[in-house]
């Protein structure tokens, strides 16, 4: 079974709202075979359109496309008053959310995953506190989320909110090996390296320690898939192959344009 990887499409952020991604991504997925198409989120800034584009890859391509939210496809920009919650349910109800439980692939094989958040462990604890991450900016900067994602709890609360989900996954799909997917990162190898003069702060909000803990309690998992800092990078650590396999913002596409090249040259295929 060939599956394709690429998170973060952001259509609607790439070519100021014209969508030329979901095309490409079709056509790789395509001009691959691939018999499956796996993204790790942040597809739109808007659930909705998110949803349009899962709907639109799976009818032009003939093949699934599995995913989880990202914290971009759960923001309230474009849906004001909507708290982060109601998005994250609403997007639930779709069957190839991998939030909405485990999806089976092949003999043996299944599909783990959910958005999960951050518990500021990837900051520079030794620079800064508990506290001043809590606070979600820093030199100016706001961290958006806390704009934009109204979870009415807590960072650490929905943390830990999503690490049971994702156990529970875990344990239903015991016997199985597993495709684990999230949004946020679950090793700090992917993480922006510090010292640095900003990221010793904003790795805070890429990911968790205890994410990656809780792939090496289960032995099945043989593949970590993840998204959200724009990287390109696969490590291979304690038995798991993690990828972060981004498409990102076409302004960090360096000296390429064109939406095609880019899709087909980043998208990466794993065959189980
Ligand atoms: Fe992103």
């Amino acid at each position: 079974m060939k599956i394709g990887l690429l998170s973060d499409l952001h259509v609607d952020i790439n070519f100021a709202g014209e969508d030329r991604v979901t095309p490409a991504v079709c056509d790789t997925i395509k001009n691959n075979d691939l018999d499956l198409f796996i993204t790790a989120g942040d597809i739109a800034s808007d659930h909705k359109l998110s949803l349009e584009v899962v709907t639109r890859i799976e009818k032009e391509t003939g093949r699934d496309c599995l995913f989880v939210p990202g914290n971009h496809d759960l923001w309230n920009e474009k849906h004001p008053g909507i708290s982060a919650m109601e998005t994250y349910t609403a997007m639930a109800a779709h069957p190839h959310n991998l939030a909405s439980g485990p999806v089976k692939l092949k003999n043996g094989w299944s599909a783990v995953g959910d958005t999960c958040w951050y518990d500021y462990s990837f900051g520079t604890g030794s620079v800064f506190s508990f506290e001043d991450f809590q606070r979600r900016s820093y030199k100016g900067r706001i961290w958006q989320d806390s704009i934009m994602t109204d979870w009415k709890m807590p960072d650490k609360k929905v943390h830990d909110w999503f690490l049971g989900r994702v156990e529970e996954s875990l344990i239903l799909s015991e016997g199985d090996e597993i495709v684990a997917v999230t949004h946020m990162l679950p090793i700090d190898d992917f993480t922006v390296p510090v010292p640095h003069d900003t990221w010793d702060y904003f790795n805070a909000f890429l990911g968790s320690r205890s994410l990656g803990e809780l792939f090496l309690k289960y032995p099945s998992v043989k593949y970590s898939i993840c998204g959200h800092v724009h990287y390109r990078k696969q490590v291979v650590k304690g038995g798991i192959t993690n990828i972060c396999q981004c498409l990102g913002y076409s302004t960090e596409w360096f000296d390429n344009v064109d939406p095609f090249v880019e899709v087909s040259k980043t998208m990466k295929i794993i065959e189980i």
